[in-house]
């Protein structure tokens, strides 16, 4: 994705232009000179640390994926005082928290909209568009995988032979536990409850099902019965209580979730102003999540620019740990 982003940037396009926006250096695992020379003007180096620690260097890009290493260079940098966007979902649901406080505490932006359902803008519209308004609920497809394999069922695939196409297209990895059993999903959940209810749930707090014991008989009497099955992430805040869930969910067939196929993404939010709002795209892929990248790399070039103080993500996060799952 490094490189997608590489490329976008190297585009220039009308409204990245006038940002003056220079990708200097860049730290890779594998260091060639082949891999040096597809991009001259960028200084390749094996040793990220030293990137962070660049005097020169304003904004940190972190696209390496993992956790522990990318923790402590993006603690390093915004220690340092720089601008940090991460495409992390990993790292931003185990360590987001810190995170955040950290960038508030160095008056520097921790911008992550890459990190959950791809080219969706979904943090970005829960940051900027309920000021006015409280979210009462959120429902959408979070993993392409599941909703690809689950799309592939539907139309008369086992579970096996849908999971083997997902895999020679590249959705599944070879391993593709985190995906079917609902992990990729609830990372994604519980950074989109932070923003979108101000709480922060623990993992253990999600009621978690995977995919993997779905049936072909299983659409069939979904099908009969006017439903289809979508691998849902849900939230829903009840008083004070927050009930959250990962599992293959029936829906009705005229319902907009239903009609999110293949690999695609969706969310739904319905809150007390909007009553409904829905979004959907692609939730992954190279181009896609670079695109995503350079939109917060755009944020904060703006920002920079007329000297403001970037308001992070979630700032005011209470724990959740009070609001217990209804039984
Ligand atoms: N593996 C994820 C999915 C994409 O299938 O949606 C990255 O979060």
């Amino acid at each position: 994705m490094g490189r997608g982003v590489a490329n976008i940037i190297a585009r220039q396009t009308p409204q990245l232009a006038p940002l003056n926006l220079k990708i200097t250096r860049a730290a890779v695992r594998n260091l060639t000179p082949a891999r040096q020379a597809e991009h001259p003007d960028i200084a390749l180096t094996t040793d990220a640390l030293s990137i962070v620690n660049d005097p020169n260097i304003q904004i940190i890009i972190e696209v390496l994926g993992g956790i522990d290493l990318p923790f402590a260079l993006l603690q390093q940098a915004l220690k340092n005082g720089k601008q940090v966007i991460t495409a992390n979902k990993d790292l931003i649901a185990t360590h987001g928290r810190e995170l955040t406080a950290l960038a508030q505490q160095h008056h520097v932006a921790l911008n992550y909209e890459a990190a959950v359902m791809g080219s969706i803008p979904i943090l970005r519209t829960l940051n900027t568009n309920f000021a006015g308004d409280q979210i009462t609920a959120l429902a959408g497809i979070a993993n392409g995988t599941s909703n690809f394999i689950l799309s592939q069922m539907q139309a008369g695939s086992s579970y096996t032979e849908a999971l083997q196409l997902a895999q020679q297209k590249g959705f599944a990895e070879a391993d593709p536990t985190n995906d079917v059993e609902g992990l990729d999903a609830s990372y994604k959940l519980l950074i989109l409850s932070r923003l979108a209810f101000n709480l922060d749930p623990k993992l253990s707090s999600i009621q978690r099902l995977g995919i993997t014991t779905l049936r072909r008989a299983d659409f069939a009497a979904a099908d009969f019965f006017g439903y289809t099955i979508k691998p849902l992430v849900q939230a829903i805040r009840q008083n004070q209580q927050l009930r959250l869930s990962v599992a293959p969910t029936l829906v009705p067939k005229n319902h907009a979730l239903a009609g999110v196929a293949n690999e695609f993404n969706a969310i739904q939010l319905a809150s007390n102003n909007t009553n409904s709002l829905t979004l959907s795209g692609p939730g992954a892929g190279s181009l896609p999540t670079a695109n995503a990248v350079v939109a917060d790399l755009q944020a904060v070039a703006l920002n920079l620019q007329a000297h403001l103080t970037p308001t992070n993500a979630a700032t005011h996060l209470e724990a959740a740990e009070n609001l217990d799952l209804p039984t």
